[in-house]
């Protein structure tokens, strides 16, 4: 279509221009773009998002564009508050309940529920499906763009496709520099992992990715959730590739493998203690700290850390097999598949 080539000649000559959150002409200055139709990056307390108003098709398809999304890949709703999220879903009373049930405890915060959606969302958002994921961060930044903004923001992971999350404005530079508007440059976002995505849609929800907030965590309010992302039927954007650093072969291992290469030249990724027991070594080595959280937070820094080193190949060690631990290790292993 028309739109879309011209949208691809402009892309090529834009100038992003980064804000700082903390003036404070710059949330006006992010919304007068997003209304406009324009892409600007903004931090959540997980990963960076990569912001379009979300009600408008060619502000969305721009996403996709910039990123080298594939089309069927749906995308996040970002929303300031559940009377923000209700017009975008089409519930029946027991999924509304469900829903004010979680947001009142989990929102704002890192869990994207998933429910009908209502004919005001475009089928570019949901990539087709009949069903649309709706969050509310926590990042104040992420929270005074909302409040800004009339329309809710699809944001996905402010990535070129197959590349880390970001979690610092200079990610978003790397891989997206000249292909979006802007950049609110919040800092280091604080968790570091994406959200977590449940399905409520049926009696029994269905965890589609997991994420920060853990299937514990979830569990403890609304019993029991089947774990659908290892599954035949997991959610769309599972299927392609992820959390790949560029030209760097990632290999997850098992701490015999890691002691057996600590003297060779390898770029070796692994938890502190692990550095602490082996000590001091030649090769490149990149100590990540010891609580998932911590772990988590450091995870995608080190990744795109491993691209500036030039590396090769880097071992990753094995993470515990611990429901904290779940959704890094989800990470681990797509960031080593091949
Ligand atoms: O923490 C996060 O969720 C970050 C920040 C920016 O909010 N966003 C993020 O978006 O990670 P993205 O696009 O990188 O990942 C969205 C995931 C994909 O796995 C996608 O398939 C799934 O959510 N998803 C979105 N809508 C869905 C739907 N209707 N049904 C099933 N899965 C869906
Ligand atoms: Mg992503």
């Amino acid at each position: 279509m028309n739109y879309l080539s011209e949208y691809v000649d402009i892309a090529d000559q834009v100038i992003t221009e980064i804000f700082d959150p903390v003036a404070t002409e710059s949330i006006a200055n992010a919304y007068s773009l997003l209304s406009e139709g324009k892409l600007v990056a903004f931090p959540t307390e997980t990963v960076y998002g990569l912001g379009a108003n979300g009600l408008d098709p060619l502000a969305v398809e721009k996403i996709f564009l910039a990123k080298g999304r594939p089309s069927d890949n749906p995308l996040i709703l970002h929303v300031a508050s559940l009377d923000q999220a209700l017009p975008l879903w089409q519930v029946n009373p027991q999924e509304l309940q469900l829903a004010r049930k979680l947001a009142d405890i989990f929102w704002p915060g890192p869990l994207s529920l998933v429910l009908p959606s209502s004919d005001r969302v475009p089928s570019l958002v949901t990539a087709g499906l009949d069903s649309v994921a709706v969050r509310a961060p926590a990042n104040a930044v992420a929270r005074k763009l909302l409040n800004a903004c009339p329309f809710p923001l699809a944001a996905p992971s402010a990535n070129l496709s197959g590349r880390p999350s970001p979690t610092r404005a200079e990610h978003v530079t790397t891989t997206l520099d000249g292909r979006i508007a802007a950049i609110l440059d919040g800092g280091p976002t604080e968790i570091g992992i994406e959200s977590t995505v449940l399905d409520i849609r049926k009696a029994q929800p269905r965890l589609l990715r997991p994420g920060s907030l853990s299937r514990p965590a979830l569990e403890a309010v609304i019993g029991k959730i089947i774990q659908s992302f290892d599954s035949t039927e997991p959610s769309p954007g599972l299927r392609h590739n992820h959390y790949q650093p560029r030209g760097v072969k990632l290999r997850l291992v098992n701490s015999e493998a890691i002691k057996a290469a600590w003297s060779q030249s390898n770029s070796i990724l692994c938890r502190q203690t692990t550095g602490n027991r082996l000590g001091s070594r030649s090769g490149p080595l990149l100590l990540l700290p010891d609580s998932a959280s911590d772990f988590a937070a450091a995870l995608y820094n080190a990744f795109y850390s491993l691209e500036d080193l030039g590396v090769e190949l880097c071992l990753i060690e094995q993470v515990p097999k611990s429901p904290e631990w779940r959704a890094i290790q989800d990470r681990l292993e797509r960031a080593t598949a091949d």
